[in-house]
């Protein structure tokens, strides 16, 4: 049987630090208080980069692991919830940068659980015998949407991008994605948006750019979202384990999406889980949305902590309101 597995990881990290007490600058807000309510200490700001040049930067470390061609890539998917254009999509200008002549490729809009929905569908196409090796490149430029002003959302956000190749593998030594489970609670997907240039509160020719500037910040109520993500991590969790016929304590890794370390913490305490088994670096970027994920898995492995054979769970949530997991043989 032909399975999906992860060939080739990358990511990129602007060198710009932005740290909590350099937030106090702008915003009324302490480390003291970021550091106790959310885990972060500082983030990455893109300083003049563009969404496609960070994916770039990630794509091409993850070619460098890969170690393949880039003209096999047949598929590239990027997640973003801060593309530079409507159109074209961001997949167009990585598969022309990167020289993935015979690919073909989309943007995936599923806010921080891009990643996991990005998988499922890479994983597909490999299975269904349409690609053999697909590009997923997340990247974030969340701090071009945040309102400075707002200290309830700027202090929790990042910028960065990872990513990864998904090959098709028939040697059965490896079974890469065992199991996935993805779902949607769009009742809900007021507590977290973005709203984009295009807004119908009046006629087209009423509205000038200024009116709607203003409007393309991030929105969150963060209360009902991390009441969300609780519930959520543990469904998709409990789903993505019975769907691989495996249990909690198989998992040697499990990687969610850094949004908030007492989400996390909360998660470890509800499955018992060393914090150990659990992977972190939101102290470092803090949330970087649909990046997160890759980017953890890029860092497990330049510290040599993934060992082959080994599994991993991912687990993501975020707006839409989107949330999936995944679990993995590394
Ligand atoms: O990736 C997408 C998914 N996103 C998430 O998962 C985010 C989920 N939500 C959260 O992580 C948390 O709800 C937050 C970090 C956003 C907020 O933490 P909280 O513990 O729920 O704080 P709160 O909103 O209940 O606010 C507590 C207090 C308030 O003051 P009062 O009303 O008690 O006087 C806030 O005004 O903290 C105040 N506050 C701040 N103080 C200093 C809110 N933001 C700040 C700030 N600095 N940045």
């Amino acid at each position: 049987m032909v399975c999906s597995c992860i060939s080739g990881m990358g990511k990129y990290l602007p060198d710009y630090i932005l740290t909590n007490d350099g937030l106090a600058e702008i915003v009324e807000t302490s480390d003291d208080w970021i550091r106790e309510r959310t885990g972060i200490r500082e983030r990455r700001i893109s300083h003049g980069e563009a969404t496609w040049q960070m994916a770039l930067k990630a794509a091409r470390d993850c070619v460098a692991d890969w170690q393949g061609n880039p003209q096999d890539i047949d598929f590239v998917i990027v997640t973003t919830l801060t593309p530079d254009y409507y159109t074209p999509n961001t997949a167009s200008a990585i598969a022309a940068e990167l020289g993935c002549d015979h690919a073909f490729g989309f943007d995936l809009s599923a806010a921080c659980t891009g990643f996991v929905y990005a998988l499922d569908v890479a994983d597909s196409y490999i299975k269904a015998g349409k690609a053999n090796h697909v590009l997923i490149v997340s990247v974030e430029n969340m701090t071009r949407i945040l309102d400075f002003t707002d200290r309830t959302t700027c202090v929790l956000f990042g910028d960065g991008a990872g990513a990864a190749i998904l090959s098709a593998c028939e040697d059965g030594n490896n079974r890469g994605v065992i199991s996935s489970y993805l779902a949607l609670d769009g009742g809900r997907r007021s507590v977290l948006t973005v709203p984009a240039t295009v807004c119908h509160e009046k006629m087209p020719w009423e509205e000038t750019v200024a009116d709607t500037n203003g409007h393309h910040a991030v929105m969150m109520d963060g209360t009902e979202v991390f009441r969300f993500s609780i519930g959520a991590i543990t469904e998709a969790v409990d789903k993505a384990l019975e769907r691989a016929g495996l249990t909690i304590d198989d998992i040697a890794w499990f990687i969610p999406h850094q949004a908030n370390i007492r989400i996390i913490q909360h998660f470890a305490h509800r499955y018992h889980l060393d914090m150990e088994k659990i992977f972190t670096n939101i102290d470092k970027y803090g949330n970087t949305s649909s990046a997160s994920i890759p980017i953890c898995l890029k860092e497990m492995k330049e510290q040599g902590k993934i060992q082959k054979g080994q599994l991993g769970l991912i687990v993501g949530f975020g707006g839409g309101l989107s949330y999936g997991a995944a679990v993995i043989e590394f």
